[in-house]
């Protein structure tokens, strides 16, 4: 197949050209062939002359910390390539009867339930990032007769990366002796190698609505920090820390429970790759670290 994808340099993106790059042919809209996505005419030529009947839109402000500096600035970078962004992709893709698969986050929700997020759970984001991608869902919803949307989150990948993943940040502080993990911190990790089959399976059938693809597992920062340690032999110490103490000093809202639940995916696709967060965690390479 022929690929359109946004955002295909990023951490998610560049790991599922690398996955998926030899049994298809990624075409990437961004700068580099001189397309602003906020720019409706250049999203609509490129789109106008692409064979691809598929776009993966990956492309993201995605710095919640910035992100925050901009709350409400509808006029923001933040705003703008995650709202108007969309927009222009979602517009063009129906203009074109392209079907459109939008990456989004678990930040979508507010993180103040204890169990794990289905799809269907109503949107209630609490800062600017959250905010923006929630819109971003709802302008593909509105425009799109031809959608798909995937909800990820804190994805890793197997190999290093210059923005490194949750996994990769907690493995440099075990592999330098310790680490302070938040113990009351949870989520449900995105395995990014699996993700992209995922993706190649809603490219292929293009299933209408909303899916969460992560592990299944609810974990702690502290949880995911002692499996790394295990898994790697790294014998570093482990100080569990609390997040509501940090969340005192801290300069913007933060999720203390981001877990998704994928049974939806599972249920719909079972012949993708699931694999456990024990045996992804294994496989990890942390030599450059
Ligand atoms: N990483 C996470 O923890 C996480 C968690 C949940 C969901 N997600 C979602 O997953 C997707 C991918 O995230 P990521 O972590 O891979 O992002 P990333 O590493 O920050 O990369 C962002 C990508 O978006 C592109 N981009 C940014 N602004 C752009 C613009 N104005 N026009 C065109 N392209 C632009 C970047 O291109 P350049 O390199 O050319 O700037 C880059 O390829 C995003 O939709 C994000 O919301 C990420």
């Amino acid at each position: 197949m022929t690929i359109v994808g946004t955002g295909l340099s990023g951490l998610v993106g560049s790991r599922v050209v690398d996955t998926l790059g030899k049994t298809h042919f990624f075409q990437n809209m961004d700068l580099s062939v001189g397309v602003d996505i906020t720019n409706a005419t250049q999203v609509r030529d490129f789109l106008s002359k692409t064979d691809s009947d598929v776009v993966i839109h990956m492309a993201a402000f995605t710095d919640a910390s910035k992100a925050w500096e901009q709350r409400g600035d509808t006029a923001g970078a933040c705003y703008k390539v995650n709202v108007v962004g969309t927009q222009m992709i979602a517009e063009a893709c129906d203009a074109f009867g392209k079907h459109l698969i939008h990456v989004s986050t678990a930040f979508v929700f507010d993180g103040k339930t204890e169990d794990m997020y289905e799809e269907e759970a109503p949107l209630s984001p609490i800062e600017w990032y959250g905010e923006t991608k929630a819109k971003a869902e709802e302008v593909v919803q509105k425009i799109c007769s031809s959608w798909t949307i995937f909800r990820i989150d804190q994805p890793f990948r197997q190999d290093p990366f210059p923005k490194l993943d949750t996994l990769h940040k907690l493995a440099m502080s075990l592999k330098a002796g310790s680490a302070t993990p938040f113990f009351n911190h949870w989520f449900a990790p995105t395995v990014i190698e699996d993700f992209a089959y995922a993706l190649e399976w809603a490219s292929q059938t293009k299933p209408k609505g909303i899916f969460h693809a992560t592990v299944n597992e609810k974990v702690s920062d502290e949880d995911l920090a002692n499996l790394i340690n295990q898994q790697h032999n790294f014998h570093a110490e482990i100080h569990p820390s609390d997040l509501l103490e940090y969340l005192k000093k801290a300069t913007r809202p933060y999720q203390q429970n981001t877990a998704l639940r994928s049974d939806k995916l599972r249920q719909a696709a079972p012949h993708l790759p699931f694999t456990s967060l024990r045996e992804a965690v294994a496989r990890v390479d942390f030599s450059n670290l």
